[in-house]
């Protein structure tokens, strides 16, 4: 059970208190219709009341066990003392959301944010991990500033086929190319399909789930442990359960959000995600959540710790070999994170109301090739470089560990293509003139262009060039790129092409260069050319006449500014406050 000598604050400063404890009309009302549903007095006077905001639906088999688990966190949350209430929100299953889920992240914030807001809640339990919800939710509880604990799904178990081990997203790619190439046979693929996704819970590989469920648990928003723990394994039920028993005593501590995401706390999470070779979503997400902390996060933070830090999870796709499952047995995110002792801020806060340093002192790494030591890294700079040039004035990014060193300095013609329809129509074409010298170049596929900036930032490879045997070349976009994805790929080209970035300005056959250990990206024409081109240019017509497109459009930022909601930053206007009871 929870320790209860930390608390600070008497019942009566609740939120909820404003619901049911004056005497008067409104509050009948609302403890009548608690009492409607078989509750009594004894179940909320004087007890905080625990929101669990649960992203479960039939349709996100990354959340299928979100069904029980709930149960367990309500158990708990009763334990401790707490009143819990279970609040749906949006799930963003990241397979099925079209066109994508990162259209949606903002509005699942909006939905944490809100739901907390206009409810009787002291504190919440966040119930996400799939790609999305994991900012999604942190960044509505950021702003709400309720005490907020985070619950991750927790990853799926290996995938397998045939004995071989599956890994999320990675290996479809893969098979994907070779079924194109005709290396293996239709039975194969049906096969593959069945078998790499076997369980439950989220990615198993390193892709943006688990990039974010550690750096929400390394910020100090989830138990210790807490992203590791597969999901079907009876650890992560305790872990639920324990999480609703540690939120009760967060609302009597008063362990807001603001006290555990400071500055340091942010740079934390940066340098946990280049150790872990995160994926490049994680930029977008960690600045917009940065921001609504409070705390200025930019490119250049990330760009710094990427060549201090060195990717050390060797898990795929980073890594060649190993899974989220086995990182879990090899200790997991505290093992990890003790490695990187002399690097991180260990009295950055946390929600277990100790500092980081404290909840992982005594972690170990038991098996030293899944978690290297920083002597044996598998790639000694960080996952991530952030370049920029006259193609990308505010930056773009690129994930060297996981592409060629021959492509890390490349000089090549582009092969533009206006829009992803376009391309798709045309890459396995046999007359397509492309050379794996060329660089292959994707716009009008950012914020603003995808819409919501699809993950179509890792191009296919053209099938003339796969059955040459070439499996990587350059490719460059104002896409994202799934986090399970790999290859030379230039990603969150900024400004968009959208808007009247440079990248609306290249045509195909100029020269590109990008240059990843100087940091640089140029198309090779005189600023005078760049500048008629310009002036000839003309704005796309607005995709979106009505409803929430329309808003997203009118109001969601650049890649390198985090991708929020203009209207949704912390220094937008005056606080909104409490509702009017
Ligand atoms: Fe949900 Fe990958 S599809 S985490
Ligand atoms: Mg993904």
């Amino acid at each position: 059970m929870s320790q209860q000598n930390n608390r600070t604050r008497s019942a009566q400063t609740f939120r909820s208190a404003r619901w049911f404890a004056p005497d008067d009309l409104r509050s009948f009302g609302h403890r009548s219709r608690a009492m409607q549903m078989g509750y009594s007095a004894d179940d909320w006077k004087g007890k905080p009341v625990i929101g669990i905001i649960n992203t479960w639906s039939d349709i996100n088999p990354c959340h299928t066990h979100f069904k029980q688990r709930v149960d367990d966190v309500k158990r708990g949350v009763l334990q401790a003392g707490g009143f819990p209430i279970e609040l749906p929100a949006l799930s963003l299953a990241e397979q099925f959301v079209k066109p994508t889920t990162m259209l949606y992240r903002n509005m699942l914030a909006m939905d944490a944010e809100e739901l907390i807001r206009c409810h009787p809640v002291d504190g919440v339990v966040l119930m996400g991990g799939c790609d999305k919800t994991t900012p999604g939710l942190l960044l509505g509880a950021t702003s709400a500033g309720v005490p907020a604990i985070y619950i991750p799904a927790g990853p799926m178990l290996r995938g397998n086929w045939h004995g071989k081990i599956l890994g999320s997203g990675s290996d479809a790619w893969k098979y994907w190319d070779d079924r194109r190439a005709g290396l293996i046979s239709d039975k194969d693929w049906t096969e593959i399909e069945g078998g790499i996704a076997r369980s439950h819970g989220t990615c198993m590989t390193m892709g943006t789930a688990s990039t974010m469920t550690a750096i929400a648990e390394t910020l100090g928003m989830t138990l210790p442990g807490a992203s590791s723990i597969p999901a079907p394994d009876s650890n992560h039920v305790r872990m639920s359960a324990e999480s609703g028993r540690r939120i009760v005593e967060m609302v009597w501590e008063d362990l807001v959000p603001n006290k555990i995401q400071t500055h340091q706390a942010f740079e934390n999470a940066i340098m946990v995600a280049m150790a872990m070779g995160c994926s490049t979503n994680a930029i977008i997400h960690l600045i917009a959540q940065a921001r609504r902390a409070g705390c200025n996060i930019g490119l250049d933070d990330f760009d710094r710790y990427s060549r201090i830090i060195p990717v050390i999870a060797n898990v795929r796709p980073s890594g060649d070999e190993y899974l989220m499952e086995d990182f879990y047995y090899a200790g997991g995110l505290p093992a990890l994170m003790s490695r990187l002792k002399d690097h991180l801020h260990l009295d950055a806060m946390t929600v277990t109301g100790k500092t980081l340093g404290e909840n992982i002192a005594d972690a170990q790494v038991y098996n030293d090739d899944v978690i290297r030591p920083l002597d044996n890294p598998i790639y000694a700079e960080g996952a991530l470089a952030v370049l920029r040039g006259n193609l990308a004035p505010d930056g773009c990014v690129i994930k060297p560990s996981a592409c060629p060193a021959h492509l890390h300095q490349h000089t090549g013609p582009a092969l533009v293509f206006d829009d992803y329809p376009s391309m798709k129509a045309v890459i396995d074409r046999d007359d397509l003139e492309v050379t794996a010298d060329h660089v292959l170049v994707l716009r009008n596929a950012g914020p603003q262009g995808g819409p919501g900036m699809p993950e179509w930032g890792m191009l296919p490879m053209p099938k003339k060039l796969l059955k040459q045997g070439v499996r990587d070349m350059l490719r460059l976009s104002d896409a994202r790129m799934s986090g399970t994805s790999y290859g030379a790929c230039v990603l969150h080209i900024s400004p968009e092409s959208y808007v009247g970035g440079p990248l609306a300005l290249i045509k195909t056959g100029d020269m590109i260069t990008v240059d990843v250990p100087n940091r640089t990206i140029r198309v090779e024409i005189s600023d005078q050319e760049m500048q008629k081109r310009r002036e000839a240019w003309t704005p796309p017509e607005r995709r979106f006449e009505r409803g929430y497109g329309w808003m997203f459009s009118q109001h969601i930022e650049q890649a390198n500014e985090g991708c929020d909601f203009d209207f949704l930053r912390t220094e937008f206007g005056k606080p909104v406050g409490e509702p009017d009871i």
